[in-house]
């Protein structure tokens, strides 16, 4: 497949995400992490016109000077914008104008695509994509917030699979002998700026699970106490537990003494056997803690990684999302993309049945602050 018939699945496949909703589900914005699905639609049609159309094609002519404003997430080099608070708030553009934007945008890009680019915009093209590819996690992320959060519990598409939820019979933990590993990125293909550079740590002997807890463990310690015993969790977890008056993972609710879940087919019974989903990094470490065991590193989880099944969540580490030795921010305001955020956030391996396939990889460092759960969260346990 070339560059110009990727472009066009990938952008089609984002369309394919909103297909079941309905105008109003476009529009409404619940909290602050959760976008609109049209301010998703709008914002990664931006960033190929700002990025590679405006830069790069000089007959391109903008669509509407003034979405640069509405449409630009964080990039301080690429000026003012609507706060993030207010993406909720904007009746306009309407859902019909986006999607017209998206088509203006998409033939520019079809063209320029079947011409020869250079090896500088070839780079910042498959950014494009993988940057599409996580505001589509994050269409399916947010539009399970705001319908799972509609007192009526719509269902999102009875087309939607959920993938088979394996647990593997084997619980024996793996054992990881101590010793100097590589962490990081290596190779010719695409990564992150944050996967780089590839460098040596030294681990202690360690052992990490080779499954994700399930609900069915994750009760024991709802119906333990855990959420009412302050021992397990760190005191800014214990004030966010209160605070919120947390009692369980988010889209969880006790129906007549029965747990049940909201999923993409509505409200359904908890599936005992699936792996605990929707948990915040506060409440995967009271469960390790009341577990007697913690969780690993993002270090440990990359070095087991190729021991164990991932890809079924996004995975809590005990680690901070730093720079690893060598990091720089390419020039300009691409290297706005992760640097910047490399505070006050812990890291999560792995990914999720909503990540894109192909998406992920082993070095892939996901990132979000402790209280935060919308995401297909979950646990693995290390000691
Ligand atoms: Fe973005």
């Amino acid at each position: 497949m070339n560059l110009a018939q990727r472009y066009q699945q990938i952008r089609q496949h984002t369309e394919y995400i909103c297909s079941p909703l309905q105008t109003e589900d476009y529009v409404v914005q619940p909290i602050e992490d959760v976008s609109p699905p049209k301010w998703h639609l709008g914002h990664t049609t931006w960033f190929f016109e700002t990025f590679i159309l405006k830069p790069y094609v000089p007959a391109y002519k903008e669509y509407n000077a003034e979405y640069n404003y509405v449409f630009n997430s964080y990039y301080e080099s690429v000026g003012t914008r609507v706060i993030r608070t207010d993406r909720g708030n904007l009746s306009r553009p309407t859902v019909i104008d986006i999607y017209s934007y998206r088509k203006y945008v998409d033939e520019a890009m079809y063209h320029f695509l079947c011409g020869d680019v250079s090896a500088e915009v070839h780079e910042l093209v498959i950014l494009g994509f993988n940057h599409e590819e996580q505001h589509q996690e994050l269409l399916y992320t947010d539009i399970k917030y705001i319908l799972g959060h509609n007192p009526l519990f719509p269902v999102y598409s009875h087309e939607y699979k959920v993938p088979h939820q394996e647990t593997a019979a084997d619980s024996q933990f793996i054992q990881v002998p101590e010793g100097i590993y590589e962490i990081g990125f290596e190779g010719d293909g695409f990564c992150f700026d944050n996967e780089l550079n590839r460098h040596k740590v030294y681990l202690n002997e360690y052992r990490i699970s080779p499954n994700l807890v399930t609900n069915a463990e994750y009760l024991e310690f709802i119906n333990s106490g855990g959420y009412h015993d302050f021992r397990h969790w760190h005191s800014e977890g214990w004030g966010w537990v209160n605070n919120n008056k947390v009692e369980a993972p988010l889209y969880w609710y006790l129906i007549d003494g029965h747990w049940h879940h909201y999923t993409y087919h509505g409200l359904q019974p908890l599936d005992m056997h699936g792996p605990a989903t929707h948990i915040s990094y506060f409440e995967a470490y009271a469960y390790a803690a009341w577990k007697g065991m913690r969780l690993p590193t993002e270090f440990e989880w990359e070095a087991a990684s190729a021991k164990f099944n991932w890809g079924k969540r996004w995975e809590w580490t005990e680690s901070s999302y730093l720079p690893y030795p060598g990091f720089s921010k390419a020039p300009g305001a691409i290297g706005e993309y992760n640097g910047k955020f490399m505070v006050n956030q812990k890291v999560l391996r792995g990914a999720s049945e909503v990540t894109p396939p192909g998406h992920s990889r082993a070095t892939y460092r996901n990132f979000f602050q402790t209280h935060l759960r919308w995401q297909f969260t979950g646990i693995r346990l290390a000691m």
